[in-house]
């Protein structure tokens, strides 16, 4: 294995999965349309600026180098949009994504690590949820990660593509030395949202709900380190690489924190008061999100090493106090 193509390597996820590329010595070559990516992002490799979608940009690429396989994470990714703008989700991340696997049959690059979701599952019927818990997604950003992880099936059986799929549970942390991290616009994941706030850079964070069926009352997430997840989609190269079967991956810690143990959490981290917001509950958030990764563990060989809450936020802590850019080195500290 040599050769990878990185769909979307300049977003948050994908960003660090090129620097762990370049790390273990592969040659990376990243096509983004930086429509949510940033340049500086990409720490190893070749940047292409395009849209997955662009066949003549395709050709040109796949046909430049033989590619062994292509990993891609780039879609649109907020559940609220993908409702009020389905059109937007079902072009981006279904059509699009057609688009770049029928390019590359035509160039004969079968293997693919596809970026999914925990929202595939929708409303869980057990906790935790395992691979083979039903996939019923309850908003049109699920259906559409669900939708490839079907397509991704019947290529495979049609014309042996084959594929991993991970459904990453809730991405969070940065990369440890803080030369990379989350850096959405806007911003919807929780623990960004928190860190902003106690960095000065938010009023407050808020709070959707304290009156679910959980210990305090908020809602529970399992959050996966950025960097574990790199390391997910290593493994899955690997294994398509020795010729393992493809199919669909859980990967999350299996330890669920509240929204309250999070911001207790990055108080403890940052020692500051965080405000809080309370607000009511959010349609379609469901009381627990909590994976079973066990396939990914015995299938992959799957071991997580920043798993535990206090690390993840102390990681996505040193990327804020840069100011949440590579670049810039305003330091919060020296502004408190
Ligand atoms: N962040 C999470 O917690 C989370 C959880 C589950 C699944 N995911 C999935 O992981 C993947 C990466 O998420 P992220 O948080 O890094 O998102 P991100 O928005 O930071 O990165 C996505 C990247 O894809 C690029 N992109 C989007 N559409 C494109 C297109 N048509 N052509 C070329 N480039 C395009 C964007 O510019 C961006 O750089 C996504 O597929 C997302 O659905 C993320």
């Amino acid at each position: 294995m040599k050769n990878i193509l990185v769909v979307g390597g300049a977003g948050y996820i994908g960003s660090h999965m090129v620097w762990l590329l370049g790390q273990r010595g592969l040659q990376v070559v990243v096509l983004d349309n930086l429509s949510a990516g940033h340049r500086d992002a990409v720490l190893h490799g070749e940047l292409v600026e395009g849209d997955m979608a662009d066949r003549a940009l395709l050709d040109r690429v796949l046909s430049a180098r033989p590619f062994d396989a292509v990993m891609h994470f780039a879609s649109s990714i907020q559940v609220g949009e993908s409702v009020a703008d389905p059109a937007k989700y079902y072009v981006n991340n279904v059509a699009r994504t057609l688009a770049l696997l029928e390019a590359m049959r035509a160039h004969g690059v079968g293997q693919f690590v596809f970026s999914s979701t925990a929202a595939v599952f929708g409303e869980p019927l057990r906790i935790p949820i395992g691979a083979d818990h039903p996939c019923a997604p309850i908003n049109p950003y699920g259906r559409t990660k669900w939708m490839v992880e079907q397509v991704l099936a019947d290529y495979a059986a049609a014309y042996g593509l084959r594929s991993v799929s991970l459904r990453y549970f809730n991405a969070a942390g940065a990369h440890p030395l803080g030369l990379l991290g989350e850096r959405h616009e806007p911003e919807t994941h929780l623990i960004p949202l928190v860190l902003q706030a106690a960095a000065g850079r938010r009023a407050h964070v808020s709070v959707f709900g304290r009156d679910y069926d959980t210990p305090d009352g908020t809602c529970i997430r399992d959050y996966v380190h950025v960097m574990d997840l790199a390391e997910a989609h290593w493994l899955a190269l690997q294994h398509l690489a020795a010729g393992g079967a493809g199919g669909a991956f859980n990967l999350g810690n299996g330890d669920g924190y509240s929204v309250q143990q999070v911001i207790d959490a990055a108080q403890r981290v940052t020692g500051r008061e965080i405000a809080v917001q309370e607000g009511p509950r959010r349609p379609g958030d469901p009381a627990r999100l909590v994976a079973d990764a066990a396939r990914a563990r015995s299938v992959l060989g799957w071991q997580p090493r920043r798993a535990d809450l206090q690390t993840i936020v102390a990681d996505a802590w040193r990327w804020e106090c840069r100011g949440g850019t590579p670049d810039a080195m305003l330091s919060v500290a020296a502004r408190a």
